[in-house]
């Protein structure tokens, strides 16, 4: 027998729940983050590492994988967790909203979207059809409907029109995916700013029906404060029973505070990203490596914390390699950030199910308040 998607809350408090998607690739436990594998590999990572820091999931992307190396050439060559030697969940995002930010040229029409590649500019279309066919052929567990997300600020005419645009897009990317036992495809809500236009967006999705549901839209330019603001009703125009998942968020004080206000999943480039370039995300907060104050320093990067950069190398170390552009910068760091990020996922999932939640967001904002020693 197939296993099926699932989705079941154990715990809830407040507004912020903790349970276990399952796929028949493995169960992933939520609140989950999801690291980014754009180009089918977690950038100076090898997956049995990812996988040691509590990954359960990993996102990839439409966009970069059918440019190069092509999705029909990972599918002839057994699917995407095959090549790139990951056998658990993999979510892919679309391609809309990476055309959007990456691709030249680009053309939006009803149809879908037309562009030049960033990487050889030659020209590709990507349409709600072709999205599914490639997350089809890539073997994506959780399948992201098309959709086109406008750039903050943006008037509200311009909100409505794309999401109403999403939402049409949405029934094709519902209608396209067909019925794939043991696959997820999952909707997303547009909307920007505009309470209404969210609940509009919610109702179209509903309607169709989705096996999850994304917040896009948000970490887009508006700043936390604005995203928290839709972030206090928007969660609740979503189905309680199926996970709810913020698309490209974020920083850990913007996880922590849309856990507490109903999210299950994130995806984010920061703690991968930021590893390449010298900073280092801890329960102290931001450290930046780059700094001469850690040029003598013997001490740990964060003496709590048990990943191999922080239990085998000093400050003076990360330092140096960092300094001389090392490649084992880039993996010592990488490795330490999503470690981080993993042990906060497992922390806000144990203190909801104790019922401690604000007592754990309370000394994770205090920690940080505290800053480096
Ligand atoms: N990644 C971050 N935000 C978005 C969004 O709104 N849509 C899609 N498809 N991906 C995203
Ligand atoms: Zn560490």
């Amino acid at each position: 027998m197939t296993r099926r998607f699932g989705f079941s809350i154990h715990a809830t408090d407040g507004r912020a729940r903790t349970g276990a998607i399952e796929t028949p690739r493995g169960e992933i436990r939520t609140p989950a983050f999801m690291p980014v594998g754009t180009a089918a590999t977690v950038k100076a990572m090898l997956p049995e590492s990812v996988r040691a820091t509590g990954a359960d999931i990993l996102l990839g992307n439409t966009y970069h994988l059918m440019l190069r190396p092509t999705a029909e050439r990972i599918a002839r060559l057994g699917g995407l967790h095959r090549f790139m030697n990951w056998d658990r969940p993999i979510l892919t995002d679309s391609g809309g909203f990476q055309v959007m930010s990456l691709a030249e040229l680009r053309k939006l029409t009803e149809e879908g979207v037309t562009f030049r590649s960033h990487v050889d500019g030659a020209r590709h279309s990507l349409t709600p059809e072709r999205s599914m066919e490639i997350q089809r052929l890539l073997g994506s567990d959780i399948v992201m409907c098309f959709d086109e997300c406008p750039a903050l600020p943006a008037d509200r005419a311009r909100i409505e029109q794309s999401m109403r645009l999403s939402m049409r897009w949405a029934a094709r990317s519902r209608e396209a995916f067909g019925d794939r036992p043991g696959h997820a495809l999952f909707g997303i809500m547009q909307g920007g700013l505009e309470r209404d236009l969210r609940e509009e967006s919610a109702e179209s999705l509903k309607a169709i029906g989705f096996d999850g549901y994304a917040v896009g839209g948000l970490a887009v330019g508006e700043g936390q404060e604005a995203m928290f603001g839709v972030l206090d009703y928007a969660p609740g125009f979503l189905p309680q029973d199926k996970p709810r998942y913020l698309m490209g968020v974020g920083k850990p004080d913007d996880i922590v505070g849309a856990v507490q206000r109903g999210i299950d999943m994130f995806d984010c480039v920061l703690p991968s990203r930021s590893g390449r370039t010298g900073q280092a995300l801890t329960r102290m907060g931001a450290v930046n490596i780059k700094n001469a104050r850690h040029a003598d320093d013997p001490r740990p990067l964060d003496p709590e914390c048990s990943c191999p950069a922080c239990t085998r190398y000093s400050r003076a170390y990360l330092h140096h390699v960092f300094k001389a552009g090392e490649i084992i910068s880039s993996m010592l760091l990488t490795w330490h950030n999503l470690h981080y990020y993993q042990e906060l996922m497992q922390g806000l999932r144990d203190a909801i199910a104790a019922g401690r939640l604000a007592d754990f967001a309370a000394s994770f904002h205090a920690r940080r308040a505290e800053g480096d020693l």
